[in-house]
Protein backbone atom coordinates (compact mmCIF):
# COMPACT_ATOMS: atom_id res chain seq x y z
CA UNK A 1 0.00 0.00 0.00
CA UNK A 2 0.88 3.82 -0.36
CA UNK A 3 1.83 4.12 3.36
CA UNK A 4 5.11 1.74 2.37
CA UNK A 5 6.27 4.13 0.49
CA UNK A 6 8.17 7.00 1.83
CA UNK A 7 7.66 9.85 -0.22
CA UNK A 8 9.94 12.51 1.40
CA UNK A 9 12.81 10.17 1.59
CA UNK A 10 11.80 8.23 -1.94
CA UNK A 11 12.57 5.12 -1.02
CA UNK A 12 10.07 2.06 0.16
CA UNK A 13 10.03 0.95 3.92
CA UNK A 14 10.43 -2.61 3.53
CA UNK A 15 9.77 -3.03 7.01
CA UNK A 16 6.33 -2.25 6.24
CA UNK A 17 6.41 -5.20 4.12
CA UNK A 18 7.98 -7.58 5.97
CA UNK A 19 7.43 -9.33 9.32
CA UNK A 20 9.12 -12.32 10.72
CA UNK A 21 6.59 -14.50 10.08
CA UNK A 22 4.45 -12.79 6.90
CA UNK A 23 5.35 -10.74 4.00
CA UNK A 24 3.35 -8.46 1.79
CA UNK A 25 2.08 -9.99 -1.72
CA UNK A 26 3.43 -6.80 -3.13
CA UNK A 27 6.96 -7.52 -3.03
CA UNK A 28 6.23 -9.86 -5.73
CA UNK A 29 4.66 -8.22 -8.08
CA UNK A 30 4.87 -4.35 -8.27
CA UNK A 31 7.96 -3.66 -11.16
CA UNK A 32 9.37 -0.89 -8.59
CA UNK A 33 10.14 -3.06 -5.61
CA UNK A 34 11.82 -5.42 -8.73
CA UNK A 35 14.02 -2.24 -9.86
CA UNK A 36 15.01 -1.83 -6.06
CA UNK A 37 15.65 -5.84 -6.13
CA UNK A 38 17.89 -5.42 -8.95
CA UNK A 39 20.10 -2.81 -7.50
CA UNK A 40 20.20 -4.35 -3.62
CA UNK A 41 20.65 -7.94 -4.53
CA UNK A 42 21.34 -8.74 -7.81
CA UNK A 43 23.91 -6.15 -8.74
CA UNK A 44 25.58 -6.04 -4.81
CA UNK A 45 25.56 -9.19 -3.51
CA UNK A 46 27.43 -12.07 -4.95
CA UNK A 47 25.77 -14.01 -7.82
CA UNK A 48 26.64 -17.78 -9.33
CA UNK A 49 27.68 -16.99 -12.46
CA UNK A 50 28.78 -20.62 -13.86
CA UNK A 51 31.31 -23.13 -13.31
CA UNK A 52 34.99 -23.45 -14.09
CA UNK A 53 34.35 -27.19 -15.99
CA UNK A 54 32.30 -25.00 -18.78
CA UNK A 55 35.83 -23.20 -19.94
CA UNK A 56 37.90 -26.04 -19.44
CA UNK A 57 40.38 -24.65 -22.32
CA UNK A 58 42.39 -21.48 -22.81
CA UNK A 59 40.36 -19.00 -24.92
CA UNK A 60 36.72 -20.96 -24.10
CA UNK A 61 33.79 -18.66 -23.14
CA UNK A 62 29.91 -18.82 -22.48
CA UNK A 63 27.68 -16.44 -22.13
CA UNK A 64 25.67 -15.93 -18.20
CA UNK A 65 24.12 -13.61 -16.90
CA UNK A 66 24.06 -11.41 -13.58
CA UNK A 67 20.10 -10.94 -12.86
CA UNK A 68 19.10 -9.88 -16.66
CA UNK A 69 22.65 -8.61 -17.42
CA UNK A 70 24.26 -10.50 -19.95
CA UNK A 71 27.78 -11.71 -18.86
CA UNK A 72 31.13 -13.28 -20.59
CA UNK A 73 32.73 -16.41 -18.36
CA UNK A 74 36.04 -16.49 -20.17
CA UNK A 75 39.20 -17.98 -19.81
CA UNK A 76 41.74 -16.05 -21.28
CA UNK A 77 44.38 -16.54 -23.34
CA UNK A 78 46.81 -16.79 -20.32
CA UNK A 79 44.30 -19.11 -18.60
CA UNK A 80 42.81 -16.71 -16.21
CA UNK A 81 39.04 -16.74 -15.66
CA UNK A 82 37.36 -13.65 -16.62
CA UNK A 83 34.00 -11.91 -16.01
CA UNK A 84 33.02 -9.39 -18.97
CA UNK A 85 29.93 -7.25 -19.52
CA UNK A 86 28.87 -8.51 -22.86
CA UNK A 87 28.60 -4.73 -23.68
CA UNK A 88 30.51 -3.16 -26.88
CA UNK A 89 31.47 0.08 -25.25
CA UNK A 90 31.08 1.91 -28.87
CA UNK A 91 26.73 1.83 -28.97
CA UNK A 92 26.26 -0.69 -26.68
CA UNK A 93 25.34 -3.62 -28.53
CA UNK A 94 25.10 -6.84 -26.89
CA UNK A 95 28.66 -7.83 -28.19
CA UNK A 96 28.52 -12.08 -28.05
CA UNK A 97 25.37 -13.42 -29.08
CA UNK A 98 26.43 -16.99 -28.90
CA UNK A 99 26.01 -19.03 -26.04
CA UNK A 100 29.36 -20.52 -26.34
CA UNK A 101 33.02 -20.99 -27.77
CA UNK A 102 36.84 -21.05 -28.12
CA UNK A 103 38.00 -17.51 -29.54
CA UNK A 104 40.89 -15.11 -28.52
CA UNK A 105 38.55 -12.00 -29.22
CA UNK A 106 35.44 -10.81 -29.55
CA UNK A 107 34.14 -8.55 -32.98
CA UNK A 108 31.14 -6.74 -32.42
CA UNK A 109 28.34 -7.21 -35.16
CA UNK A 110 27.19 -3.85 -35.56
CA UNK A 111 30.00 -1.65 -36.33
CA UNK A 112 33.22 -4.47 -36.09
CA UNK A 113 35.30 -3.25 -33.10
CA UNK A 114 37.33 -6.42 -31.91
CA UNK A 115 38.45 -7.31 -28.48
CA UNK A 116 40.58 -9.16 -27.05
CA UNK A 117 39.47 -11.74 -24.75
CA UNK A 118 40.55 -9.73 -21.78
CA UNK A 119 38.52 -7.37 -22.55
CA UNK A 120 40.74 -4.80 -24.46
CA UNK A 121 39.91 -3.29 -27.12
CA UNK A 122 42.51 -4.32 -30.03
CA UNK A 123 40.94 -2.22 -33.53
CA UNK A 124 38.28 -0.46 -35.07
CA UNK A 125 36.87 -1.46 -38.50
CA UNK A 126 38.00 1.67 -40.71
CA UNK A 127 40.72 2.26 -38.62
CA UNK A 128 41.53 5.75 -40.51
CA UNK A 129 38.43 7.27 -38.65
CA UNK A 130 40.09 6.79 -35.06
CA UNK A 131 42.87 8.22 -36.23
CA UNK A 132 44.91 9.22 -32.83
CA UNK A 133 42.20 8.26 -30.25
CA UNK A 134 43.42 6.56 -27.46
CA UNK A 135 41.70 3.17 -26.94
CA UNK A 136 42.27 3.07 -23.11
CA UNK A 137 38.72 3.47 -21.72
CA UNK A 138 37.16 2.34 -24.39
CA UNK A 139 37.80 -1.20 -22.80
CA UNK A 140 34.83 -4.00 -22.23
CA UNK A 141 33.95 -3.64 -18.72
CA UNK A 142 34.15 -6.08 -16.07
CA UNK A 143 32.47 -7.46 -12.80
CA UNK A 144 34.08 -5.79 -10.07
CA UNK A 145 34.81 -8.86 -8.13
CA UNK A 146 34.94 -12.29 -8.90
CA UNK A 147 35.61 -15.52 -6.94
CA UNK A 148 35.68 -18.78 -6.99
CA UNK A 149 34.42 -21.66 -4.65
CA UNK A 150 35.89 -25.06 -5.98
CA UNK A 151 34.73 -24.48 -9.46
CA UNK A 152 32.17 -22.07 -8.51
CA UNK A 153 32.35 -18.68 -10.44
CA UNK A 154 30.30 -16.12 -8.68
CA UNK A 155 30.42 -12.30 -9.41
CA UNK A 156 29.62 -9.38 -7.78
CA UNK A 157 28.60 -5.63 -9.29
CA UNK A 158 29.89 -4.21 -5.76
CA UNK A 159 33.56 -3.19 -5.78
CA UNK A 160 33.67 -3.76 -2.20
CA UNK A 161 31.59 -5.83 0.47
CA UNK A 162 31.42 -9.28 2.30
CA UNK A 163 33.84 -11.82 0.95
CA UNK A 164 32.49 -14.60 -0.94
CA UNK A 165 33.24 -17.00 1.85
CA UNK A 166 31.97 -14.72 4.02
CA UNK A 167 28.49 -14.83 1.68
CA UNK A 168 28.32 -18.49 1.89
CA UNK A 169 29.05 -18.97 5.49
CA UNK A 170 27.93 -22.49 7.12
CA UNK A 171 26.48 -23.00 3.41
CA UNK A 172 30.00 -23.67 1.89
CA UNK A 173 29.58 -27.12 3.60
CA UNK A 174 26.64 -28.11 1.56
CA UNK A 175 28.88 -27.45 -1.35
CA UNK A 176 31.23 -29.79 -0.07
CA UNK A 177 29.22 -31.92 0.56
CA UNK A 178 28.57 -32.26 -3.23
CA UNK A 179 32.19 -32.34 -4.06
CA UNK A 180 32.54 -35.75 -1.93
CA UNK A 181 30.15 -37.24 -4.31
CA UNK A 182 32.65 -36.47 -7.18
CA UNK A 183 35.47 -39.39 -6.49
CA UNK A 184 37.69 -36.73 -8.02
CA UNK A 185 35.93 -34.14 -5.80
CA UNK A 186 35.28 -32.32 -8.99
CA UNK A 187 32.15 -31.01 -11.15
CA UNK A 188 32.01 -31.58 -15.34
CA UNK A 189 28.93 -29.67 -16.33
CA UNK A 190 29.01 -30.75 -19.44
CA UNK A 191 25.40 -31.86 -19.67
CA UNK A 192 24.06 -28.71 -21.74
CA UNK A 193 21.34 -26.22 -20.08
CA UNK A 194 17.83 -26.04 -20.60
CA UNK A 195 16.10 -23.01 -20.11
CA UNK A 196 12.60 -22.75 -18.61
CA UNK A 197 11.11 -19.85 -19.05
CA UNK A 198 8.25 -19.04 -16.22
CA UNK A 199 5.66 -16.15 -15.85
CA UNK A 200 6.14 -15.81 -12.24
CA UNK A 201 8.65 -13.73 -9.99
CA UNK A 202 12.03 -14.69 -8.90
CA UNK A 203 11.53 -15.58 -5.44
CA UNK A 204 8.69 -18.09 -5.56
CA UNK A 205 10.77 -20.17 -7.09
CA UNK A 206 13.57 -19.16 -4.04
CA UNK A 207 11.07 -20.06 -1.74
CA UNK A 208 10.06 -23.41 -3.19
CA UNK A 209 13.34 -24.71 -3.94
CA UNK A 210 13.91 -25.91 -0.02
CA UNK A 211 10.18 -26.34 0.64
CA UNK A 212 9.49 -29.42 1.91
CA UNK A 213 5.82 -28.63 2.45
CA UNK A 214 4.53 -28.82 -0.74
CA UNK A 215 5.98 -32.20 -2.62
CA UNK A 216 3.66 -34.44 -0.99
CA UNK A 217 0.97 -32.41 -2.55
CA UNK A 218 2.32 -30.79 -5.71
CA UNK A 219 4.13 -33.80 -6.34
CA UNK A 220 1.64 -36.86 -4.47
CA UNK A 221 0.59 -38.12 -8.18
CA UNK A 222 4.33 -38.51 -9.48
CA UNK A 223 5.12 -40.33 -6.47
CA UNK A 224 1.73 -42.65 -6.90
CA UNK A 225 2.14 -43.59 -10.15
CA UNK A 226 5.71 -44.16 -10.16
CA UNK A 227 5.20 -46.09 -6.56
CA UNK A 228 8.12 -43.91 -4.86
CA UNK A 229 8.58 -44.41 -1.76
CA UNK A 230 10.09 -40.72 -1.67
CA UNK A 231 6.96 -39.58 -0.96
CA UNK A 232 7.22 -41.02 2.79
CA UNK A 233 9.93 -37.90 2.84
CA UNK A 234 7.74 -35.50 3.37
CA UNK A 235 5.12 -36.81 5.51
CA UNK A 236 4.59 -36.08 9.28
CA UNK A 237 6.56 -38.79 10.16
CA UNK A 238 9.62 -37.55 8.15
CA UNK A 239 12.82 -37.37 10.01
CA UNK A 240 14.19 -34.93 7.53
CA UNK A 241 14.95 -31.15 8.76
CA UNK A 242 14.48 -27.52 6.86
CA UNK A 243 17.50 -25.51 7.76
CA UNK A 244 18.38 -21.78 7.28
CA UNK A 245 22.15 -21.06 7.00
CA UNK A 246 21.92 -17.07 7.45
CA UNK A 247 22.29 -14.80 4.28
CA UNK A 248 19.30 -16.06 2.48
CA UNK A 249 20.64 -19.62 2.10
CA UNK A 250 18.53 -22.83 3.29
CA UNK A 251 18.78 -26.33 2.66
CA UNK A 252 16.15 -28.99 2.86
CA UNK A 253 18.44 -32.19 4.67
CA UNK A 254 17.16 -35.45 3.91
CA UNK A 255 20.61 -37.27 5.92
CA UNK A 256 18.69 -38.22 8.49
CA UNK A 257 15.93 -40.14 6.45
CA UNK A 258 19.32 -41.68 4.77
CA UNK A 259 21.13 -42.80 8.03
CA UNK A 260 18.32 -43.93 9.18
CA UNK A 261 17.92 -46.45 6.23
CA UNK A 262 22.12 -46.91 5.97
CA UNK A 263 22.26 -48.05 2.40
CA UNK A 264 24.22 -46.83 0.14
CA UNK A 265 22.99 -44.71 -2.70
CA UNK A 266 19.49 -44.95 -1.57
CA UNK A 267 19.16 -41.11 -1.99
CA UNK A 268 19.97 -41.92 -5.87
CA UNK A 269 17.29 -44.86 -5.77
CA UNK A 270 19.48 -47.12 -6.80
CA UNK A 271 22.17 -49.58 -5.44
CA UNK A 272 25.91 -49.79 -5.33
CA UNK A 273 25.39 -53.61 -7.49
CA UNK A 274 23.89 -51.20 -10.45
CA UNK A 275 27.35 -48.75 -10.20
CA UNK A 276 30.17 -51.03 -10.10
CA UNK A 277 32.43 -48.45 -11.60
CA UNK A 278 31.00 -45.75 -9.78
CA UNK A 279 31.59 -47.28 -6.29
CA UNK A 280 35.17 -48.70 -7.36
CA UNK A 281 36.17 -44.88 -8.07
CA UNK A 282 34.56 -43.63 -4.86
CA UNK A 283 36.32 -46.74 -2.55
CA UNK A 284 39.57 -45.85 -4.35
CA UNK A 285 39.09 -42.23 -4.05
CA UNK A 286 38.31 -41.81 -0.15
CA UNK A 287 38.71 -45.34 1.18
CA UNK A 288 35.90 -48.26 1.60
CA UNK A 289 34.60 -46.67 4.94
CA UNK A 290 34.35 -42.80 4.13
CA UNK A 291 32.84 -43.39 0.57
CA UNK A 292 30.20 -45.83 2.13
CA UNK A 293 29.34 -43.24 4.41
CA UNK A 294 29.38 -40.54 1.51
CA UNK A 295 27.12 -42.45 -0.76
CA UNK A 296 24.35 -43.03 2.31
CA UNK A 297 24.27 -39.03 2.87
CA UNK A 298 23.96 -38.24 -1.01
CA UNK A 299 24.25 -35.08 -2.63
CA UNK A 300 22.52 -31.70 -0.86
CA UNK A 301 19.49 -30.12 -1.50
CA UNK A 302 20.27 -26.47 -0.85
CA UNK A 303 19.81 -23.07 -2.28
CA UNK A 304 22.52 -20.77 -2.69
CA UNK A 305 20.86 -17.18 -2.23
CA UNK A 306 20.04 -15.83 -4.15
CA UNK A 307 20.37 -18.15 -7.67
CA UNK A 308 22.06 -21.31 -7.43
CA UNK A 309 19.66 -24.21 -6.71
CA UNK A 310 21.76 -27.73 -5.98
CA UNK A 311 18.75 -30.50 -5.91
CA UNK A 312 20.63 -33.52 -5.42
CA UNK A 313 21.36 -34.35 -8.98
CA UNK A 314 21.31 -31.22 -10.82
CA UNK A 315 21.86 -27.68 -11.02
CA UNK A 316 18.91 -24.87 -11.25
CA UNK A 317 20.49 -21.22 -12.01
CA UNK A 318 17.51 -18.75 -11.83
CA UNK A 319 17.50 -15.98 -14.11
CA UNK A 320 15.18 -12.70 -12.78
CA UNK A 321 14.27 -10.87 -16.25
CA UNK A 322 11.22 -8.81 -15.10
CA UNK A 323 9.23 -8.95 -12.58
CA UNK A 324 7.00 -11.48 -13.67
CA UNK A 325 9.39 -13.70 -15.69
CA UNK A 326 11.86 -15.92 -14.68
CA UNK A 327 14.07 -18.14 -16.68
CA UNK A 328 15.28 -21.58 -14.67
CA UNK A 329 18.52 -22.83 -16.52
CA UNK A 330 19.25 -26.25 -15.90
CA UNK A 331 21.94 -28.64 -16.39
CA UNK A 332 22.38 -32.24 -14.78
CA UNK A 333 25.15 -32.70 -12.12
CA UNK A 334 27.95 -34.85 -13.71
CA UNK A 335 30.47 -36.07 -11.33
CA UNK A 336 34.55 -35.84 -13.14
CA UNK A 337 35.61 -38.84 -13.41
CA UNK A 338 32.22 -41.29 -12.57
CA UNK A 339 30.94 -42.44 -16.68
CA UNK A 340 28.12 -45.11 -15.24
CA UNK A 341 26.66 -42.70 -12.53
CA UNK A 342 26.97 -39.87 -14.87
CA UNK A 343 24.55 -41.44 -17.62
CA UNK A 344 22.14 -42.08 -15.04
CA UNK A 345 21.93 -38.58 -13.30
CA UNK A 346 21.30 -37.41 -17.48
CA UNK A 347 18.25 -39.68 -17.78
CA UNK A 348 17.25 -38.86 -14.25
CA UNK A 349 17.35 -34.94 -14.90
CA UNK A 350 15.37 -35.27 -18.26
CA UNK A 351 12.73 -37.40 -16.72
CA UNK A 352 12.32 -34.84 -13.69
CA UNK A 353 13.10 -31.17 -15.02
CA UNK A 354 13.16 -32.00 -18.92
CA UNK A 355 10.51 -30.55 -21.15
CA UNK A 356 8.61 -33.03 -19.99
CA UNK A 357 9.62 -33.42 -16.61
CA UNK A 358 7.24 -34.73 -14.34
CA UNK A 359 8.66 -32.70 -11.20
CA UNK A 360 9.45 -29.37 -12.77
CA UNK A 361 5.94 -29.20 -14.84
CA UNK A 362 4.11 -29.67 -11.63
CA UNK A 363 6.29 -26.91 -9.64
CA UNK A 364 5.88 -24.29 -12.81
CA UNK A 365 2.16 -24.33 -12.62
CA UNK A 366 2.61 -23.53 -8.94
CA UNK A 367 4.68 -20.94 -9.61
CA UNK A 368 2.53 -18.95 -12.21
CA UNK A 369 -0.38 -19.94 -9.91
CA UNK A 370 1.45 -17.91 -7.28
CA UNK A 371 2.33 -15.17 -9.23
CA UNK A 372 -1.20 -14.55 -10.68
CA UNK A 373 -2.67 -15.17 -6.99
CA UNK A 374 -0.49 -12.58 -5.04
CA UNK A 375 -1.73 -9.73 -7.75
CA UNK A 376 -5.56 -9.94 -5.60
CA UNK A 377 -5.39 -7.43 -3.18
CA UNK A 378 -6.79 -9.13 -0.61
CA UNK A 379 -5.89 -10.61 1.80
CA UNK A 380 -2.73 -8.49 1.22
CA UNK A 381 -0.50 -10.17 3.87
CA UNK A 382 0.96 -14.09 3.04
CA UNK A 383 1.56 -16.38 6.32
CA UNK A 384 5.25 -18.34 6.73
CA UNK A 385 4.17 -19.55 10.31
CA UNK A 386 4.56 -23.00 10.55
CA UNK A 387 6.73 -24.70 12.77
CA UNK A 388 7.52 -21.41 14.80
CA UNK A 389 7.04 -23.30 17.91
CA UNK A 390 9.44 -26.13 16.85
CA UNK A 391 12.24 -24.19 15.49
CA UNK A 392 15.81 -24.89 17.13
CA UNK A 393 19.24 -24.65 16.63
CA UNK A 394 21.74 -27.38 14.92
CA UNK A 395 25.06 -27.86 16.58
CA UNK A 396 26.39 -25.39 14.20
CA UNK A 397 24.16 -22.78 15.47
CA UNK A 398 21.99 -22.69 12.57
CA UNK A 399 18.08 -22.64 12.73
CA UNK A 400 16.40 -26.46 11.89
CA UNK A 401 12.79 -27.48 11.63
CA UNK A 402 10.72 -30.43 10.83
CA UNK A 403 11.33 -31.02 7.06
CA UNK A 404 7.82 -29.31 6.08
CA UNK A 405 8.47 -26.07 8.20
CA UNK A 406 8.68 -22.65 6.67
CA UNK A 407 11.94 -22.22 8.70
CA UNK A 408 14.13 -21.71 5.01
CA UNK A 409 11.32 -19.24 3.67
CA UNK A 410 11.86 -17.03 7.28
CA UNK A 411 15.28 -17.29 6.85
CA UNK A 412 14.88 -16.08 3.08
CA UNK A 413 12.82 -13.25 3.74
CA UNK A 414 14.99 -12.22 6.97
CA UNK A 415 18.37 -11.77 4.64
CA UNK A 416 16.05 -10.09 1.74
CA UNK A 417 15.21 -7.24 4.69
CA UNK A 418 19.03 -7.15 5.65
CA UNK A 419 20.17 -6.51 1.94
CA UNK A 420 16.71 -3.89 0.83
CA UNK A 421 17.20 -1.74 3.86
CA UNK A 422 20.57 -1.17 4.09
CA UNK A 423 22.30 1.85 2.83
CA UNK A 424 22.57 2.55 -0.82
FE1 LIG B 1 29.78 -2.31 -31.32
FE2 LIG B 1 29.39 -0.22 -32.90
S1 LIG B 1 28.13 -0.96 -31.32
S2 LIG B 1 31.02 -1.62 -32.90
FE1 LIG C 1 8.56 -29.15 -6.21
Amino acid sequence: PQAAVSQEAGFRDYRALIEPARVNSRLYYDPDIFQEELEKIWYRTWVYVGHTSEIPNKNDYVTKSIGPMPVLLVRDKDGEVRLLLNKCPHRGNQLCAYKQGNRTSFTCPYHSWTFSNTGDLMGYALPEGYEGQDKKGLNLGKVPRIAIYRGFVFGSMAHEGPSLEEHLGGAKAALDQLLDNSPTGELDLTAGFLQHRTKANWKFMLENETDGYHPGFVHGSVFQVTNSGIGNLYGAQSLALTRDYGNGHTEFDLRPEWRRLDKPLEWFGTSEARLPDYVQAMNAAYGAERARQIMIDGSPHVMIFPNLFIAEIQMFVLQPVAVDETIQHVTALQFKGAPDINRRLRQQTMGSVGPAGFLLADDTEMYERNHRGAKIPDPEWLTLTRGLHRERRDENGFRIAHSTDETPQRGIWRHYLNLMTQAR
